[in-house]
């Protein structure tokens, strides 16, 4: 077995083909196999980001309706924790009097905490940055948020209460 020196042309040793013969099996120099791998990864790469963002944009086409509670399942001035439209967005309703419910999204408009409801104030709290929300129509009472908070459209079919919808203002 011989080693071979570069010649004089200056051209790169790794270029040679193997003793193999072309490379490899097919013929591939280790040059492009190298630029075959990396299109691969390249292109997975491109895949899982497209998968992600479809993901983020999407989001549900039509809100699936979800069971909130039952008539009558929470008293006046209490409330109840649920999550809507999906199973990982915080969601809250109240009773402020014996005929009415309210819901809305516990996601505060500034930077996305949750809020927390404040039945004596009538109102949500953000501890983040002190946003304030009224809880009766979702608007900002204080703070820095831009926004209301969503409001969770509900409907009351069979004795109990179903979240049916969202309205972002
Ligand atoms: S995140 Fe709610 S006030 Fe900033």
């Amino acid at each position: 077995m011989t080693i071979s020196e570069p010649d004089s042309a200056g051209s790169d040793p790794r270029e040679a083909p193997s003793p193999s013969g072309g490379g490899g099996p097919a013929g591939v120099s280790r040059r492009g196999f190298t630029r075959l791998l990396s299109f691969a990864g390249l292109g997975a790469v491109v895949v899982a980001i497209w998968g992600y963002l479809r993901g983020w944009f999407s989001g549900p086409a039509t809100p699936r309706e979800v069971e909130v509670a039952g008539l009558g399942e929470i008293a006046v001035g209490e409330s109840k924790i649920f999550q809507y439209p999906r199973s990982t967005d915080p969601c809250i309703l109240i009773r402020p009097a014996a005929d009415r419910y309210l819901a809305y999204s516990r996601f505060c408009t500034h930077l996305q905490c949750v809020v927390f409801y404040r039945p004596a104030q009538n109102g949500f709290e953000c501890p983040c940055h002190h946003g304030f929300f009224s809880a009766a129509d979702g608007s900002v009472l204080d703070g820095p948020p831009p926004r209301p908070l969503p409001r969770i459209r509900l409907e009351q079919r069979d004795g109990k209460l179903w979240a049916v919808g969202m309205e972002s203002s």
